[in-house]
């Protein structure tokens, strides 16, 4: 049966959704064509849409959900947790336990929860000004940081063009290259930088892992400046024991967080994090007037329903570490192999990219390793092909142009048998 044919109370959704929704999706980026399906349930690593079609989803809540989907001690803690309330607008024991096991996590001094990773770098980026008295920040090409102001410049290629319409402040945001030191270097000495923020691994431009020398390069560099060296960990900060920073033996001054740090599954998931130096800035004790403080807060933060979520997730990630990352890990590393074997043994030019638990696929005809190689020669026709394909057969990922693939601990070596079974039988069909 054909999607169509298949998604039928999708399509009327989708089109009772454009009527009140722009585009028809709560978020563009879930929109495909012809339409999204809308799903109903998740367990594991399957979704059901509304027509109890099942899908094999790499997804995992835009890489939030390490455990899965509907991973039961989250789910658990949270329907005990309605019992006694949501959200109390006021303080809650949970914000504690959830600061402690953060803390300790990253081997950060202290943190604040924040409503979203956006919310996160939005404040992060504010105490980089607070703390230097400087107002550039650069970032880097293809770097996602969310959607606000302050970091919404070179996120769509080409990187020259305005990234939304309604932007100000751009001419305060540096875009810089990826994983090319020199010439982030070069770039960054001609402005006067309050902070510099990265993701150790581009996430939304297809798993590139930055190179450890970068990075390295990157800190001394900042320290002989003293710019604030912030890295977004939204997606990466638990996909290792202690983030990226741990595992390239990088300390950032701070750190963003979101997705897994508010439970997976939660709005409210994010958090600034990082040494005391800069997060006093945040401290109403200690700068009572607030023209010596940088301000954070808003009325959802910190709700005990998010931070038990995350304080449950955090601790089942430490507890269990020594199982889960081997885990997930190895099926990482056989799912890259696997896609690496069966581009060369048909011939077909196309990278593999990523590092753990994660997956990019570019179909391009140079190296992906930043922002502009992984666009520059992107065949996007190939790519949205490919989409279509394992759509078809009942295997969901984002995006159709550039495909990455986010693996749990519920995902088993037969699903990426199946994700790498049929990423053969695809290139088999296009090459025909
Ligand atoms: C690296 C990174 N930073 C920030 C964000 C924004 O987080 P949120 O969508 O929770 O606002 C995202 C979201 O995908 C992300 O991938």
């Amino acid at each position: 049966m054909s999607y169509a044919e298949r998604t039928k109370t999708s399509r009327e959704l989708f089109e009772k959704a454009k009527k009140y929704i722009p585009g028809g999706a709560s978020y563009s980026l879930r929109y495909f064509e012809p339409y999204p399906f809308y799903v109903k349930k998740a367990k594991g690593s399957r979704i059901w849409d509304v027509d109890d079609n099942e899908y094999l989803d790499f997804w995992m809540v835009h890489f939030a959900a390490i455990f899965g989907h509907g991973y039961e001690p989250i789910i658990n803690a949270i329907k005990e947790q309605l019992d006694y309330g949501a959200h109390f607008g006021w303080c809650n024991e949970w914000e504690v336990k959830w600061a402690e096991a953060v803390c300790n996590w990253f081997n950060a001094e202290k943190v604040k929860p924040a409503n979203s990773g956006t919310e996160a770098n939005m404040y992060a980026v504010r105490l980089a000004r607070a703390y230097t008295g400087r107002k550039k920040i650069g970032k880097m090409e293809g770097g996602w940081h969310g959607g606000f102001n302050g970091l919404h410049r070179a996120v769509n290629y080409p990187y020259e063009k305005s990234s939304s319409l309604g932007l100000v402040e751009e001419e305060n945001v540096v875009p810089l290259p990826f994983n090319d030191l020199e010439d982030t270097i070069r770039r960054a000495k001609e402005e006067d930088l309050a902070g510099i923020i990265l993701e150790p691994v581009l996430g939304a431009t297809g798993i590139i892992p930055a190179n450890e020398d970068y990075l390295k390069g990157l800190r001394e560099f900042c320290d002989k400046r003293n710019i604030v060296l912030i890295f977004d960990e939204v997606i990466t900060g638990f996909r290792y024991p202690g983030g990226m920073q741990s595992y390239y033996k990088v300390k950032p001054d701070l750190t963003t967080l979101g997705k897994a740090v508010g439970g997976q599954y939660f709005a409210g998931a994010g958090g600034i994090c990082g040494t005391s130096e800069i997060m006093d800035l945040l401290d109403q004790i200690k700068k009572p007037n607030f023209w010596e403080r940088s301000f954070h807060g808003g009325t959802y933060v910190g709700n005990a329903l998010t931070m038990r979520a995350g304080y449950v997730t955090i601790n089942e990630l430490e507890r269990k570490k020594d199982e889960v990352y081997p885990y997930i890990n190895s099926l990482g590393e056989y799912g890259r192999k696997r896609i690496e074997e069966i581009l060369k043994e048909n011939k077909f030019e196309a990278y593999v990219t990523g590092v753990l638990s994660m997956i990019g696929l570019h179909f391009t005809k140079e190296k992906p390793i930043n922002g502009v190689t992984v666009e520059r020669t992107k065949n996007k026709e190939i790519s949205r092909k490919m989409f279509s394909y394992m759509l078809q057969k009942g295997i969901v990922y984002q995006r159709p142009e550039t495909p990455h693939f986010a693996i749990s601990t519920a995902h088993t070596k037969d699903d990426i048998e199946r994700l790498t079974k049929e990423f053969e039988e695809f290139l088999k069909e296009i090459k025909e």
